[in-house]
């Protein structure tokens, strides 16, 4: 509701002649090349642009036109009924022009991704995040692996991928953004010849985008029962608090090693993620189509989605740390959506060293394959921090109380927009207080 309005009020304003003009004088000294980037803008007129880049990225997010098969928009991947992760259980999604090619990975939640650093091989914490001395390695970047920083320039993937929305070229989506009821808007914004500049109008797109990804209300709200517990403002029911207690105790869960689940210094609600590029080596998941090819391996920051990293063996395995805000919407978890119920995962943290075969396939003669997603020769790369590193046999750092009130904790972790949506879906069914 909130949204249409929203959206008719920015139509109806005669902002988008005022802004027509008002830009379209602001960019004319600007060469050709730079015409995307506005000249200095004043506040209200800074202000009035990124409304506008916001509103615009609103609208072509839920556009089925976008795609070379005119059925998938953003949304159709990104539900914002789901946190903007997928409804489906599937753990991947079907795209292309014929909406019969699978993809790769798990898609994403988009919630608070506002906080992604842009990628580096060597992070520093900032004085308000912790330790500003200790080197925490590769992380930070959109995607599983990183590969690009902004969400401008991430838009360019889903148009792209044949996959996804499957646009041949930017010619393609050019096309589409002509014919749209929003082209005037694109135009106003970038320029009357915008469109005659295929590479510029598919940046423009990305603009739209990366503008809407960062607006609070719907990506950032922090309205969860534990924002509301953190500012004293609601209480969490005791199986909750012992959860969250194992989930921070750096002998038994360990996630919030992580997994931050208290403010920054400076008061910044807890994003729980450091953003790490870890390797935790999810089972293979043989529903991914991909991997019927037996040699076919997705290693993640050593490729072969991303290719600059391709010779660094000690990347192979890594995958971006992900925000567990909303995590108890999803169906379906990991980058390769291997287990299907938030209680798995976190009996997986568990009890993937202590007793392996549980997820693991078997070969013929019986054997377990442990770590079967990741070539033996990587698997150096794995992390055996705490509740990982014990020896098969071994008592599990978690006991099954245990992971039934760490899945409680991550339950309050739902923004209060999603409450209702997460009672509906079934993978609220599992949740332990209906078991
Ligand atoms: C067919 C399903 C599909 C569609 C359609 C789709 N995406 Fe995605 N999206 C994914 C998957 C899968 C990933 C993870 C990709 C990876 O790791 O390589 C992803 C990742 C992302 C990310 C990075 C998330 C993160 O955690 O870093 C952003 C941002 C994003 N998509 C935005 C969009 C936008 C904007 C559109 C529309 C232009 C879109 N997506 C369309 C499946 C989809
Ligand atoms: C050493 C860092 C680290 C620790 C400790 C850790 N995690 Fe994770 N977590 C990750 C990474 C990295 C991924 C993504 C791995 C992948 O998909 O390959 C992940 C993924 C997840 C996911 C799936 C999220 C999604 O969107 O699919 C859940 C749920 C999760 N972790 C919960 C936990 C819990 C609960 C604990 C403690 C028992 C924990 N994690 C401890 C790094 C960590």
């Amino acid at each position: 509701m909130a949204r249409m309005s929203r959206q008719k009020i920015w139509a109806g304003l005669p902002l988008a002649a005022a802004a027509a003009a008002g830009l379209l004088l602001l960019l004319q000294p600007l060469s050709a090349s730079s015409r995307l980037l506005p000249g200095p803008l004043s506040r209200p007129e800074a202000f009035a642009r990124a409304a506008a880049l916001t509103e615009l990225g609103r609208t072509m997010f839920f556009d089925p036109s976008l795609s070379a098969s005119g059925a998938q928009s953003c949304a159709s991947c990104h539900d914002p009924h789901h946190g903007f992760g997928p409804a489906s259980a599937a753990p991947v999604e079907m795209g292309g022009p014929g909406l019969d090619q699978p993809g790769v990975r798990a898609v994403p939640s988009l919630r608070y991704l506002q906080a992604v650093p842009a990628f580096t091989e060597h992070y520093f914490e900032s004085e308000d995040e912790g330790d500003e001395s200790v080197d925490n390695g590769p992380t930070g970047g959109l995607t599983w692996d990183g590969r690009v920083d902004h969400g401008r320039d991430q838009a360019a993937i889903p148009l792209l991928s044949p996959f996804e929305m499957g646009n041949k070229d930017a010619a393609a989506v050019v096309a589409a953004l002509r014919q749209a009821p929003y082209a005037i808007e694109i135009k106003a914004l970038f320029g009357a010849d915008i469109f005659d500049r295929p590479e510029d109008s598919l940046k423009a797109a990305g603009e739209a985008f990366g503008a809407f990804e960062q607006s609070p209300a719907d990506f950032y709200p922090y309205s969860s029962r534990y924002d509301a517990y953190l500012a004293g403002k609601a209480t969490l029911t005791a199986q909750e608090l012992r959860g969250l207690k194992l989930f921070e105790d750096p002998d038994k869960g360990n996630c919030a090693s992580c997994h931050r689940s208290q403010p920054a210094n400076d008061g910044e609600p807890p994003q729980f993620t450091d953003f790490g590029m870890i390797a935790i080596a999810p089972p293979r998941n043989p529903a991914i189509p991909a991997n019927r090819d037996a040699t076919y391996y997705d290693l993640g920051l050593c490729g072969p989605l991303r290719t600059d990293l391709h010779d660094r063996a000690d990347y192979c395995g890594l995958f971006r740390t992900p925000s567990l805000r909303n995590v108890a919407l999803r169906r379906s978890f990991f980058h390769n959506g291997s287990l299907h119920s938030l209680r798995d995962v976190v009996a997986f943290y568990a009890t993937r060293d202590t007793d392996p075969g549980r997820w693991y396939s078997h070969a013929a003669d019986g054997t377990v394959r442990p770590y079967d997603d990741l070539p033996p020769v990587y698997q150096g790369n794995l992390n055996r921090d705490a509740p990982f590193g014990r020896k098969p046999g071994e008592a599990p750092a978690l006991t099954d109380a245990d992971i039934d009130d760490i899945v409680a904790f991550l339950g309050t972790l739902t923004d209060a927009d999603q409450v209702n949506t997460a009672a509906l879906s079934p993978a609220a069914v599992r949740e332990p207080q209906q078991r």
